[in-house]
């Protein structure tokens, strides 16, 4: 079969859907091709803190109504280190801003609903996807469904298929330039049906390693440990994890950690990626498929609303009055910011994780620096602009 779109879409993760709700919205077609299953994309545990813009950006456009009713709104949260919890008051310092606790999976839940219920394409499962000729004006994306070939002929190709996608990997050598850090440790992340031990988010430096106390409702709280990047979970059963991020989350003042089943258990793993620039000929890359961040401040699913944010943009300003200008900026306007948030995501790593090699110096200079950040206005408040969110330019 052949067919043809305005916008052909890879990938149906929070940039994909989110790009295809904005341009619909603006008017604009798009069809987007999924190699996994619907079921699949929308149980995939994952991330699940929405920065301030993301959630003005999901209500503004219609697809907040879940997480106005669901979405735990967070006014702070508490670095805790030798034993004691310290509060950053994120809306106090930053103008009333907030962040809010809702599953990455259920914000693709809600713009597939959306999608779909708006008559838009995803068609899922589509196998053997493959990008060509976006050096030109008709680049075209060919993929099989149920065994059958097609081809997709489009204006513009956007490539939100994640790191291991195929739209990267596509653009000729010599035009990508890559930048890489991976850190010697990973996360274990287990989601427990307990009742969260404390209202706020807890980041924990500790001598055994890094822990987080996060949380997905009243009832289920979501919990990481630093661990090795090769770390064998089956040495990891319930029991031990509840012991390990007791003693690392450990606080006085009787603070307690409410323990239950453990649902699900998973490694994270933590690097720092860009590519620049995220854009060649007629194909936009955007999302995880352009860079990717270490969890440690939250920022991936947040860069890749903001992508595609930029890109819906630049693509309704082209069609409505054939201007190329946002087009050929949207790179040079998406890297300032990601940039930016990687520092942060870098910075909010190496202040709160064990690093191998490394000797008391490193220790005492991460413990000045959780003690300057937790005592100073200034330094708090340069934590709380970017963990709600940087404005996008
Ligand atoms: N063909 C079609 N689809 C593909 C292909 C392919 N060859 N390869 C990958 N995909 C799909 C994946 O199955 C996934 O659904 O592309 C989608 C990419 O989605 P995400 O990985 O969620 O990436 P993105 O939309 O950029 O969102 C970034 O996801 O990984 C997290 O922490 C990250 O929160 C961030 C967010
Ligand atoms: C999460 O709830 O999954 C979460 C929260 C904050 C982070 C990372 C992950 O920094």
């Amino acid at each position: 079969m052949n067919h043809r779109t305005q916008v052909g879409i890879v990938g149906a993760g929070p940039a994909g859907l989110m790009l295809s709700h904005l341009l619909h919205l603006a008017g604009i077609e798009s069809v987007v091709l999924e190699a996994r299953s619907r079921r699949y994309v929308e149980e995939r545990v994952r991330a699940g803190l929405l920065e301030q813009g993301t959630v003005n950006l999901l209500k503004e456009t219609g697809v907040g109504e879940r997480l106005t009713r669901l979405g735990l709104t967070h006014h702070g949260l508490e670095l805790r280190f030798g034993g004691r919890g310290h509060r950053i008051d994120l809306s106090g310092l930053t103008g009333g801003s907030t962040v809010t606790i809702y599953a990455q999976h259920e914000v693709v839940k809600d713009l597939i609903a959306a999608r779909l219920g708006a008559g838009g394409q995803i068609v899922f499962e589509a196998d053997d996807v493959s990008v060509h000729d976006f050096d030109g004006p008709t680049p075209k994306i060919r993929y099989r469904k149920d065994g059958d070939a097609s081809e997709l002929s489009c204006d513009f190709i956007a490539g939100c298929d994640g790191f291991h996608g195929v739209c990267r990997p596509a653009i000729p050598s010599g035009v990508l330039t890559m930048y890489d850090r991976i850190y010697p440790f990973a996360w274990l992340g287990i989601l427990a049906e307990a009742r969260p031990s404390s209202d706020e988010l807890i980041y924990a430096y500790h001598e055994r390693g890094f822990a987080l106390h996060s949380m997905r409702s009243p009832t289920i709280t979501r919990l990481y440990l630093q661990c090795a990047p090769d770390e064998n979970l089956g040495q990891w059963p319930d029991e031990r994890i509840w012991d390990e991020l007791e003693l690392r989350l450990a606080a006085d003042k009787g603070w307690k950690l409410n323990r239950g089943a453990v649902i699900q258990k998973g490694i994270t793993e933590m690097r720092s990626f860009v590519v620049e620039p995220m854009q060649t000929g007629t194909l936009f890359l955007a999302g995880d498929a352009a860079h990717i961040v270490p969890p440690t401040g939250a920022k991936g699913l947040n860069l890749a609303i903001a992508d595609v944010r930029v890109l819906a943009r630049a693509l309704t300003d082209y069609y409505r009055s054939s201007n190329r200008e946002l087009l050929t900026k949207y790179s040079g306007i998406c890297l300032r910011r990601v940039w930016k948030v990687q520092r942060f995501s870098w910075w909010m790593t190496s202040m709160l994780h064990r690093f191998t090699g490394e000797n008391a110096f490193d220790q005492r200079r991460q413990l000045a620096e959780l003690d300057y950040v937790t005592t100073s206005r200034a330094a708090a408040q340069t934590l709380a602009e970017n963990y709600v969110g940087l404005p996008i330019e």
